[in-house]
């Protein structure tokens, strides 16, 4: 690596780097590759390793953070930290509106703005410098939390612009949707391999992203934070003197500073456009990256929000509008019981999949008997699922006047769904338990998935997919079988197997699969003899598209589109049947009896070969278009399904034969803890 030797030369380097930070997390464009900032970025700590005294305390190799702050010290702010009034009413907006109008007269605007679902946080700079970052704590004094938000990248350290010496600016920090996905996914993973009981799992996990920014904003080792990902939008700039004359203007002043300001904000003219701007997020939300639980409506001009004051509480120059929580009814299709690796047993509610907060939900979680029992749910009952800010739904109350006359309750099951044996529940315990450890398939095969797993045995190649062919092909059954594979090598090599794997997209009732119309989409796109609808993203555009035929031939070609089943989703049988058209195979054929049978199938081809020989309704011709309709597409069909199929290569043997011999050399915790026994953690493990 070629260091530059003088100081100048480093302080540009700097300097370069922060101007990609700037168009990376502020504009959200980056101006130059990951890889390419990462070789400067390490370019420019080997220089300030050789050169600690040239060190910027605001260069972008020192904004990942590093110190330990063991209690977070008060601070009072400047300005106090107000709440916001806020409704959940157009007419209480009507009110405020009239109460505005009535102090201010009608010469003025709103800015309408996203109400961001994170943490609060005011944020002082002089100079240009970030001097302190404090929570809101009770609006008089906060925690002082700099050294955790200077890990937050979108915040910038220094500024640049035309700036004020000194002044406060407010904002929220919060936690993408995604990066809240992915980072309570790896906790999650983290807690099972630590051994954590499976039951005790959802109350350690993080209930929302929001909840989850706030607790990486209290944490005392700013390392960890920087892990975390949060990002922030500011929205309100307090100084001392006028810099400008409204807060639309202020905005862009700030934007102007180099901090990130959210483009979704408006000037409203008439409380008509206000109320224009909360409908249209009221759906937009659904596909921001991030969590919004409202609107915001500030009153623009500064010299009016000064004539409006505040109450002893609230500015009277601005409203929140919250949106509702949001939720759908749908009915219950059934309940079904997950055995864990400890054997302990969840309820899960399947239902009618119906769209709620723009996703589809298709499930929601029952816990144990005891909200079992306080739901009081009988079959096929019509339920109300919400979805506040959590990611599993749940049903929060029964339409009881929808309820069949006579169907029955339902009743927390007494045997395991897995292997019938009775289950047990502890006292003073909400779960119960299958107590056949040596014999029931999930607790065997999670207790081999917890042996091969990161931080016990370490043994690659092994995903889940991989062990359960391996058990129920009889290889392996106890931690024992893995180190006798090798003898059994050949064996191994060309081994099939057809798994179902979670996804929205389908759905199964009484026998049926649907598919989303997503899946159906895709399905035209591999048939490529309807290329123009190939550039088609979304329902509404497919919907569009069709109604624009007017030969009524064409009409008909997709009119089994048009007949949707529960808004989006489609038979899968009618799309089999439209696929066999499309693809030149002159048979009209009903797939019903195929499609109750296809999931159960192991190799797919060969088995659909026996259902289509044992079927007495088609004839012998059919039976030979069908199965070459079949062994043409099944890759194609597959992917239509949630089928995935695994074939062992002999490449993957080799390595997961390797990986074995591999975990020979581990050490003695690991091994204790790869046992897999209950309530040891890799901590307690290694400490034994
Ligand atoms: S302005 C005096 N703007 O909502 C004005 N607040 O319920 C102060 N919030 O504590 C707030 N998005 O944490 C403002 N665009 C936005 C906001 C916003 C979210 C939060 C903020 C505040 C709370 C009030």
């Amino acid at each position: 690596m070629n260091l530059p030797e003088d100081k100048n030369a480093y302080n540009a380097l700097v300097n370069e780097l922060k101007a990609h930070n700037y168009a990376y997390y502020v504009l959200s464009q980056p101006s130059i590759s990951d890889y390419d900032f990462d070789q400067l970025l390490k370019k420019c700590e080997a220089i300030e390793k050789l050169h600690p005294e040239w060190v910027q305390p605001d260069s972008p190799t020192q904004v990942v953070g590093g110190e330990v702050t063991k209690n977070f010290e008060q601070v009072k702010h400047t300005y106090p930290m107000m709440s916001l009034g806020n409704t959940y009413s157009a007419d209480e907006l009507r009110e405020f509106d009239q109460r505005v109008r009535k102090a201010i007269g009608d010469d003025f605007t709103y800015v309408c703005e996203l109400k961001f679902d994170g943490l609060a946080i005011s944020i002082s700079y002089e100079n240009g410098k970030m001097i302190r970052a404090v929570t809101r704590g009770d609006g008089v004094q906060g925690d002082d939390v700099t050294a955790n938000v200077k890990t937050i990248r979108s915040i910038p350290q220094q500024l640049h612009g035309n700036y004020p010496a000194s002044f406060d600016i407010r904002g929220e920090i919060f936690m993408h949707k995604k990066t809240f996905e992915r980072l309570n996914n790896t906790l999650k993973k983290e807690l099972l391999e630590q051994g954590v009981d499976e039951d005790k799992i959802a109350e350690r996990l993080y209930k929302n992203p929001r909840n989850f920014a706030s607790g990486s904003l209290k944490m005392q080792d700013s390392k960890e934070v920087a892990k975390r990902s949060l990002d922030a939008f500011l929205y309100f700039v307090y100084t001392k003197e006028n810099i400008c004359e409204t807060h639309a203007e202020s905005l862009k002043l700030a934007e102007s500073w180099g901090f990130k300001v959210s483009d979704h904000y408006q000037e409203c003219a008439s409380l008509e456009d206000v109320l224009a701007f909360i409908q249209k997020y009221d759906t937009e939300r659904h596909h921001l990256s991030y969590e919004i639980d409202g609107v915001v409506i500030k009153v623009n001009q500064y010299k009016h929000q000064e004539d409006l004051g505040f109450t002893a509480k609230i500015p009277k120059w601005a409203i929140s509008y919250k949106y509702k929580a949001e939720s759908a009814l749908t009915q219950l299709l059934s309940v079904s019981y997950q055995v864990g690796r400890t054997g302990a047993i969840t309820p899960v509610a399947n239902l009618k999949p119906v769209q709620l907060a723009g996703t589809t939900v298709k499930r929601a979680s029952l816990y144990n008997a005891d909200e079992l029992a306080r739901l009081d749910l009988h079959d096929m009952d019509w339920v109300y699922v919400e979805k506040g800010g959590e990611i599993i739904p749940k049903i929060t109350s029964i339409n009881t006047e929808k309820r069949d006359l006579f169907a029955k309750k339902i009743q927390y099951i007494q045997a395991c769904p897995e292997c019938g044996t009775e289950l047990l529940r502890k006292e003073g315990e909400a779960i119960h338990y299958c107590p056949n450890d040596s014999h029931c398939k999930p607790q065997l095969i999670g207790r081999l998935e917890h042996f091969v797993s990161r931080k016990a045995m370490n043994i690659d190649g092994l995903g889940v997919g991989i062990i359960e062919l391996l058990f129920e092909r009889k290889f392996v059954r106890y931690f024992s079988d893995f180190y006798k594979l090798h003898l059994v090598r050949e064996k191994l090599i060309g081994l099939t197997k057809l798994f179902e794997v979670e996804n929205e997209y389908e759905y199964k009732y009484e026998n049926e699969i649907y598919i989303h119309y997503q899946r159906v989409l895709y399905l035209f796109k591999i048939a490529k003899k309807v290329d123009e609808i190939k550039h088609l993203k979304s329902e509404s555009e497919l919907n569009d598209y069709i109604s624009k035929f007017e030969e009524p031939k064409k009409q008909r070609e997709f009119n089994f589109i048009k007949e949707k089943i529960d808004g989006t989703f489609f038979k899968i049988s009618d799309i089999l049947s439209f696929m066999l058209k499309k693809f030149g195979y002159p048979l009209e054929i009903n797939f019903n009896h195929l499609i109750k049978n296809i999931l159960c199938v192991n190799d797919l081809i060969e088995k659909v070969n026996v259902l289509i020989d044992e079927e007495k309704s088609y004839s012998e011709n059919e039976k030979i278009l069908l199965k070459n309709f079949f062994d043409k597409h099944n890759t194609d069909i597959l992917k239509l399904t949630n089928l995935k199929k695994i074939v062992l290569q002999e490449k993957a043997v080799n390595n997961i034969i390797e990986g074995i011999n591999n975990s020979k050399n581990c050490n003695l915790g690991q091994f204790i803890y790869a046992l897999g026994i209950k309530n040891l953690g890799l901590v307690g493990a290694n400490l034994i």
